[in-house]
């Protein structure tokens, strides 16, 4: 069930406005693609995106999610890729969360084997508290403990993706809540 607002609408926007800031000023001289991880980071990705005043290629990626579960299953499988050629740009991969970081380690191995000029991680959340593996975060919005959130893009088992602020969930044992 849904618990306490962690951050609010007026916290995330303020959050995507200073990401947006200082990755612009990291954007001179550079030919960036920005890769949204769907379907997590979608919203934040069009709010961040909009806010960077530098010419851009927007592509999207598709990793496998944890199901109707809070944990990670540490098995990472890519369901769509992007379609632009990455090769000699500067990539800037888009997430929503880094948790364990076994999605985001997979995904910077397979975008760094096309040759790419730099790979960059952009994250508006992270629980460096559950890291498993070593994987950097080049741009991080806001850091938060250990508890299971939704809302702005981030879903259980599919839902609550719609809300405008990030709430707790609570599971209850439930696959569906
Ligand atoms: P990681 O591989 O454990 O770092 O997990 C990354 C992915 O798990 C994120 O892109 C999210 O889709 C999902 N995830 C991790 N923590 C949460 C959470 O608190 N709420 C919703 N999804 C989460």
């Amino acid at each position: 069930m849904l618990g306490e607002t962690v951050i609010t609408r007026a916290e995330l926007e303020r959050a995507v406005e200073a990401l947006a800031r200082t990755i612009e000023a990291d954007l001179e001289g550079r030919d960036p693609v920005f890769i949204c991880v769907l379907k997590g980071a979608v919203y934040f990705f069009t709010a961040l995106t909009q806010r960077i005043r530098h010419p851009m290629v927007v592509d999207f990626i598709q990793a496998s999610s944890y199901g109707a579960t809070t944990e990670s299953s540490g098995t990472v499988t890519l369901i769509k890729d992007v379609t632009v050629d990455i090769a000699g740009k500067d990539v800037y991969v888009v997430e929503d969360i880094v948790d364990t970081g076994l999605t985001l380690a997979d995904v910077v191995a397979l975008l760094r084997a096309r040759h790419p000029r730099s790979v960059q991680v952009v994250a508006l959340l992270s629980k460096p508290s559950r890291r498993k593996v070593a994987v950097a975060v080049d741009f991080t919005g806001i850091e938060i403990e250990d508890r299971f959130v939704v809302g702005f893009g981030l879903d259980f088992a599919e839902r609550f993706r719609n809300l405008p602020e990030i709430r707790e969930f609570v599971s209850d044992g439930e696959a569906t809540p």
